[in-house]
C-alpha cells in the first residue's frame, strides 16, 4: 500500500485534539472576559506510578495552556482513604475548583468506589460518579467520560451519522467499555460488548463496522479479525520491549501493521485516542465551570 493511502486511513487523533483544545481555549478566554471566571481543574495523584505521573503532568500542562487554573496535588503513596476523602471534601467546596479528577488506579488501601462516590457530581469531569453514570445510561446528559467521548467524536467526524452500524467494543471497563457502549447506543448503533472471556472473539470482531479495542492486551486484535473497511479505534496503551536492547515502545490493543491493510480507518498508538482524552477533559472542565455559574454552555 502507498504512503498516501496509509495516510488517508489513519485517524489523526493528535490533530483532532489540537483543534478541540483550540476551541476550548477560545471559549475559556471568553468566559474570563465576559464573566471573570477562570475554570479550575484539580487532578489528584496518589503515589508515584510512572504512567500516572506522565498522564497527570500532561494534563496539568495542557490545562494551563488552555488558560485554565491547574490546581492538582500529589499525595504520598501511603495516604489513607480517610485523608483522601478529606482532600476531596476540600476541593468539593472550593469555588475556584470546577473539575476534580482522581487519577486511577489508586493504591490498594484506598477504596476507589468510596472516592468516586465522594466527588461532587457537578465537578466530576471524569463522569465516573454514579449520578453521571445513571444520567448517561438514561440519556439525560451529565458529565461524559473523556476517553469514550473522544472516541465518539473521532467516529462521527470520520463516518458522519452512525445509525444502523454494528459496533463491537472489546473491553467492559467502567472507564471505557461500558460508557462507550452507552454512547454508541445513543448514536443508534447496534452494540456488542465483548471481553477476554467472549466465545469466538475473532468472529464477533469480524461483524463490526466499528471496532473499539479497550482490553489492555498488546496487539491482541489481529488483522484477520477485522472486517474489510471497518473503522478501528484503538484505546490500548501498552508498553512493550522495543527491538533495540533495553528500550521500550508503546503499542495498542490492535496489531496495527496487519490492521492497516484491512481497516477502512484506524487510530494509531500513540497519537490517536490518548490526546483526545485530555482534550475532552478540558472540554468537560469548561462545561462544568459554566454550569456551576449558571452560564450557557458553549457549543464545543
Ligand atoms: N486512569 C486511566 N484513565 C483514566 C481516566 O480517564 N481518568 C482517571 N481519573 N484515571 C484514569
Amino acid at each position: 500500500m502507498t504512503e498516501t493511502k496509509i495516510g488517508a486511513k489513519i485517524i489523526d487523533g493528535k490533530g483532532f485534539a489540537a483543534k478541540l483544545r483550540a476551541r476550548v481555549t477560545t471559549e475559556t478566554a471568553r468566559l474570563k472576559t465576559d464573566h471573570g471566571i477562570v475554570p479550575g481543574l484539580a487532578a489528584v495523584l496518589v503515589g508515584k506510578d510512572l504512567a500516572s505521573q506522565v498522564y497527570v503532568r500532561n494534563k496539568n500542562k495542557q490545562t494551563v495552556d488552555a488558560g485554565m487554573n491547574s490546581l492538582g496535588e500529589t499525595l504520598p503513596v501511603d495516604t489513607s482513604g480517610k485523608d483522601l476523602l478529606a482532600e476531596i471534601d476540600k476541593l468539593n467546596t472550593d469555588p475556584a475548583v470546577h473539575g476534580i479528577l482522581v487519577q486511577l488506579p489508586l493504591p490498594d488501601q484506598i477504596d476507589p468506589h468510596a472516592v468516586i462516590d465522594a466527588i461532587n457530581p457537578a465537578k466530576d469531569v471524569d463522569g465516573f460518579h454514579l449520578r453521571n453514570v445513571g444520567l448517561l445510561a438514561t440519556r439525560r446528559g451529565g458529565m461524559v467520560p473523556c476517553t469514550p467521548l473522544g472516541c465518539l467524536m473521532m467516529l462521527e467526524d470520520r463516518l458522519g451519522d452512525l445509525t444502523g452500524l454494528n459496533a463491537v467494543i472489546v473491553g467492559r471497563s467502567n472507564i471505557v467499555g461500558k460508557p462507550m457502549a452507552q454512547l454508541l447506543l445513543s448514536a443508534n448503533c447496534t452494540v456488542t460488548i465483548a471481553h477476554s472471556r467472549t466465545a469466538d472473539l475473532p468472529a464477533i470482531c469480524q461483524s463490526a463496522d466499528i471496532l473499539v479495542a479497550a482490553v489492555g492486551r498488546p496487539q491482541m486484535i489481529k488483522g484477520d479479525w477485522i472486517k474489510p473497511g471497518a473503522t478501528v479505534i484503538d484505546v490500548g496503551i501498552n508498553r512493550v520491549p522495543a527491538a533495540e536492547e533495553g528500550k521500550t515502545r508503546l503499542v495498542g490493543d490492535v496489531a496495527f501493521d496487519e490492521a492497516i491493510d484491512i481497516a477502512g480507518a484506524i487510530t494509531p498508538v500513540p497519537g490517536g485516542v490518548g490526546p483526545m482524552t485530555i482534550a475532552c477533559l478540558l472540554r468537560n472542565t469548561l462545561i462544568a465551570a459554566c454550569q456551576q455559574n449558571d452560564i450557557d454552555v458553549p457549543d464545543i
